[in-house]
């Protein structure tokens, strides 16, 4: 069995050019199959709010519940390096506050780093978490947590802004960046200029690493599928077809047949 990857483990990787691929997961049995996969590293997103708790932004996700679900997906990661999310006003208000909710996520959940949404006007606070001995990973373009700030989901477009947010987070000792809804000649640039690994979502090809949110990928999720997703598979269609199987045999009488009574 391969040893478990760690900060260093990504960094040999962007050097090497190997791509870091990595993954969303939310529970214990998604949590070893992403794990068992091979997949370098786990988010467990604050997009849990909307493909878990079906909110209509990340917003209302807490502390208690990105600790817990974090928690669950630990368990089972063997081999990527566990990221936990910090949910929407868990660093905002104070950096003894932000620094404080980030050694939660190592101590009570087992998460091996945190992630933050935020460019230059957080850099305060990722120098402090760091500081406090906890990786930090930084978000920059399109951060869901400020959808009313930024008018919607939108790409992001402003090069200079994004370039000096990548620097700084990189200089305030951010381990990895992750690069959301931006075009790929910006994402290009800042992959080039920084020493520490970019992970895209809807950032193109050049990144270092791409995340998609599981549920996406599996085709798990009905509605709006954004530009940037590709499914790699229908499980909302296969669980759908499985679950009508059941109900109608059952009507049927067919539903537990000989071989499944004792
Ligand atoms: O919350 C999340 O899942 C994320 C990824 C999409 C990067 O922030």
């Amino acid at each position: 069995m391969q040893s478990q990857v760690t900060l260093i483990t990504l960094y040999k990787m962007k050097k090497k050019g190997e791509k870091i691929v990595a993954l969303t997961a939310y529970d214990y049995p998604f949590g070893k199959i992403v794990d068992e996969s091979g997949i370098h590293m786990i988010l467990v997103g604050d997009s849990l709010g909307m493909v878990v708790q079906g909110e209509s932004s990340t917003l209302p996700v807490t502390m208690d519940q990105m600790i817990y679900h974090t928690r669950i997906v630990s368990k089972a990661a063997k081999f990527a390096i566990i990221v936990g999310d910090m949910p929407f006003m868990s660093y905002q208000a104070s950096i003894k506050q932000a620094v404080v909710n980030a050694g939660r996520f190592l101590k009570e959940a087992g998460a091996a780093a945190v992630k933050l949404e935020g460019g230059a006007g957080v850099s305060e606070t990722i120098q402090a978490i760091s500081g406090a001995g906890i990786p930090v990973q930084a978000h920059i373009g399109l951060t869901p947590q400020s959808v009313h700030k930024m008018g919607g989901y939108k790409v992001q477009r402003n090069e200079e802004q994004l370039m000096a947010d990548a620097l700084e987070v990189e200089s305030a000792g951010a381990f990895s960046v992750v690069l959301e809804g931006i075009p790929s000649t910006i994402s290009k640039k800042i992959t080039k200029a920084l020493t520490i690994p970019t992970i895209g979502i809807g950032a193109g090809p050049h990144c270092d690493g791409q995340i998609l949110v599981l549920y996406d990928l599996l085709g798990l999720n009905q509605g709006h599928i954004p530009k940037f997703v590709k499914q790699y598979a229908t499980i909302g269609d296969a669980s759908r077809n499985a679950i009508k199987q059941y109900i109608e045999e059952v009507q049927a009488g067919k539903f537990p047949a000989k071989k499944h009574c004792y």
